[in-house]
């Protein structure tokens, strides 16, 4: 979080832009309802705006209004809404904004919904140069500001204008110093400058940028801050999306690297905005980790995994896994090439090996699934051992069931538990076993056909084969005669 001090330039109202099409970005979902690092556009805008503690908050909204607004009510359901319905230009946008928050006075923040990188003191630098002053815009200075709109500085170097890149000049086109669309405004005067705005440039619109320039024709002061390149990209279109997403991905990567995790590679791993991570965390290569995951101190994740909604408590080990929805115990290990389905929890030492899969599963303090076994709908207590290539026969081809199976239980390798089924505490079974009925506890299981040998079978079928000469040369062949 950024430092507090908000306060002093606490805003009366912040206004956020997400009511544009967003047509560069060929979707059917509404541009600011991208995500990125697990967040949408709009709901990274709306963190970095939080700290400041506004009096309000509103969010314009036009295209895909219905999409933006449930998910608005998802995720900040006290925040206000207004709607633009037809995109007469940001500056209309204002307007409405204005319209919809009725008596305002004090500093107003602007800023538009599709600028993610966007920092709380970015924000705050433009509130406080407002000071004094009937309006601040942040700028930045571009090595490339195709797009964007040109800070027009005059000769002693204050604003004179924004210059939309449509608009503007060759000589203009040269400038290099853009508008972030971040604006903080006394609201009296962006109120009055509003009704003045006009529509005489490419695209027909009322441009919020033509109010500093009406308000500095008039004799108003006007502030112009800059603050770094990186922060005020804007997503217009999906190469961008990816931009805004990998300098994100090494901002929260470097943030928990200074938290105390160790990463071996961060320029392979994606921490979602939404994750919690302990110090002494290791990440090795090829790891993301996303949603509502939490890794506690000393757990080990990686190489090649990938989290979603997963616990892992201390000192786990996960290696080359897929985990979504699981918790993992404290000191439980897990892969490699492993699959964990929602619903499952794995105890205090408890470990899924290689080529498992579990769904809805839940594996006592200590129990092991080390090799190649489906475990679906089971509850299976301490100390159990389930021997490889077990399936937890779950679904009979329209309901499922579920298994439960005791502690201190060795399941033989190749079992088939047809559930339901209950296997008591300190039951076996026997490999290869299809268990259909229940096994009191402390029962040897055995569930398969007694094994016959038809003694001479290969040399009368096979004769001087191979394998019939092999035989022969067998001294355990006599024997068996
Ligand atoms: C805008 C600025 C430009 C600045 C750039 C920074 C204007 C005229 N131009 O250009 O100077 O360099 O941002 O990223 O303001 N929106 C509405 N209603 C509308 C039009 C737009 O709500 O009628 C919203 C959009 O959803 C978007 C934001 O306003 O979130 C900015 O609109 P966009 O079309 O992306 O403007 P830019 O061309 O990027
Ligand atoms: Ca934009």
């Amino acid at each position: 979080m950024e430092p507090s001090g908000a306060q002093t330039n606490q805003p009366a109202a912040v206004i956020v832009l997400a009511a544009g099409a967003g047509t560069r970005m060929k979707s059917t979902k509404p541009k600011v309802l991208h995500e990125v690092l697990g967040l949408t556009l709009l709901d990274h805008v709306l963190n970095a705006t939080s700290p400041l503690n506004a009096e309000k908050t509103l969010v314009i909204v036009g295209h895909g209004r219905d999409q933006v607004q449930e998910h608005l009510a998802n995720t900040h359901p006290t925040l206000l809404t207004a709607v633009q319905d037809q995109q007469n230009g940001t500056g209309h946008a204002v307007k409405i904004a204005l319209d919809a928050l009725g008596d305002l006075s004090g500093p107003v923040l602007v800023l538009a919904g599709d600028t993610p990188l966007l920092t709380t003191s970015d924000l705050q630098l433009a509130l406080s140069n407002l000071s004094g002053k009937a309006a601040s815009v942040l700028t930045a200075h571009l090595a490339d500001p195709t797009g964007y709109g040109r800070i027009v500085r005059n000769a002693t170097d204050g604003l004179e204008q924004i210059v939309e890149h449509r608009d503007a000049s060759d000589a203009q086109l040269l400038l290099t110093e853009v508008n972030s669309g971040v604006y903080a405004f006394d609201a009296e005067l962006l109120r009055k400058s509003l009704a003045k705005l006009k529509t005489d440039n490419s695209q027909g619109e009322q441009y919020l940028t033509d109010v500093l320039g009406i308000l500095r024709s008039e004799g108003f002061e006007v502030a112009a801050v800059a603050t770094t390149e990186e922060n005020i990209l804007g997503v217009n279109d999906r190469r961008q999306l990816a931009d805004a997403g990998a300098v994100l991905r090494n901002r929260i990567n470097n943030e928990w690297m200074f938290a105390g995790v160790t990463m071996v590679d961060p320029s392979s791993v994606w921490i979602d905005r939404t994750v919690v991570l302990e110090p002494d965390v290791t990440i090795l290569q090829n790891v993301s980790i996303t949603g509502s995951s939490i890794v506690r101190g000393g757990s080990t994740v990686g190489p090649d995994s990938s989290l979603h909604d997963t616990v892992a408590d201390h000192c786990a080990t996960v290696v080359r896994t897929t985990s979504n929805g699981a918790v993992i115990g404290e000191g439980a290990t897990v892969g490699p090439y492993t699959y964990l389905r929602p619903g499952t929890v794995l105890g205090a030492g408890a470990k899924a090996g290689g080529f498992v899969e579990m769904k809805n599963a839940n594996l006592g303090a200590n129990s092991k699934v080390p090799h190649l076994s489906y475990v679906g709908d089971a509850t299976i207590g301490d100390g159990t051992n389930i021997g490889a290539a077990t399936v937890f026969v779950n679904y009979d081809g329209q309901e499922k069931h579920h298994t439960h199976v005791g502690s201190h239980v060795r399941i033989g390798s190749d079992t088939m538990l047809v559930a339901p089924l209950v296997i008591g505490d300190g039951a076996y079974t026997a490999a290869g076993s299809v268990i259909t009925e229940d096994v009191p506890a402390g029962s040897m299981a055995v569930g398969r056909a007694r094994q016959r040998n038809i003694v001479d079978w290969v040399l009368r079928r096979r004769p001087g084969s191979d394998s019939a000469k092999a035989a022969l040369a067998d001294s355990s062949h006599k024997n068996s005669k």
